[in-house]
């Protein structure tokens, strides 16, 4: 459980963050990015404050972050699970390892399990088709995955944890 200590941390952070942006209206994505990556999602709270600190109306923000499937307004797992389904990661099993993932996680592609370690989602295509198929768990990227790795790439994060 987050203390208030972070979250006024954090909230300072993304104060900071906006002040050093020279031109704020065309910061939108840049400060976007930040909180979510401060936050793990944005909050309305969040979203409010970025459009009225950036002076643009919250619809345009709420736009913003329902055009880009990146930013999500609902709060993620500790580890997000990316499988790519783009065509050269589909072509070589993608949708076997998602439904792998799946089967072990016990969710489906789009949640979040309950004890908020894992989310799983789907990708496009992330520039690295040779690696095909390819898994991303928060930055880190496995290539050439396959079925009898799944098991082993979650226990990775679930020791972790
Ligand atoms: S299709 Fe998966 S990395 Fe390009």
């Amino acid at each position: 459980m987050e203390s208030k200590c972070d979250t006024q941390e954090k909230f300072k952070q993304l104060q900071k963050f906006i002040d050093s942006m020279e031109d704020r209206r065309g910061a939108l994505i840049a400060v976007l990015h930040k909180a979510q990556h401060l936050y793990g999602y944005l909050s309305n709270d969040v979203i409010f404050y970025i459009a009225e600190k950036l002076e643009i109306p919250s619809a345009k923000v709420f736009g913003v972050i329902s055009f880009y499937s990146y930013f999500t307004t609902e709060p993620r797992g500790k580890y997000v699970i990316n499988v790519c389904l783009g065509t050269a990661c589909f072509v070589r099993g993608a949708d076997a390892i998602m439904r792998e993932f799946e089967k072990i996680l016990n969710i489906k592609a789009g949640e979040t399990t309950e004890d908020k370690k894992f989310t799983l989602s789907g990708l496009r295509c992330i520039g690295a088709c040779g690696l095909a198929p390819v898994v991303m768990v928060n930055d880190k990227v496995y290539g050439r995955v396959e079925l009898n790795q799944v098991k082993a790439i979650i226990e990775e994060y679930q020791e972790e944890a």
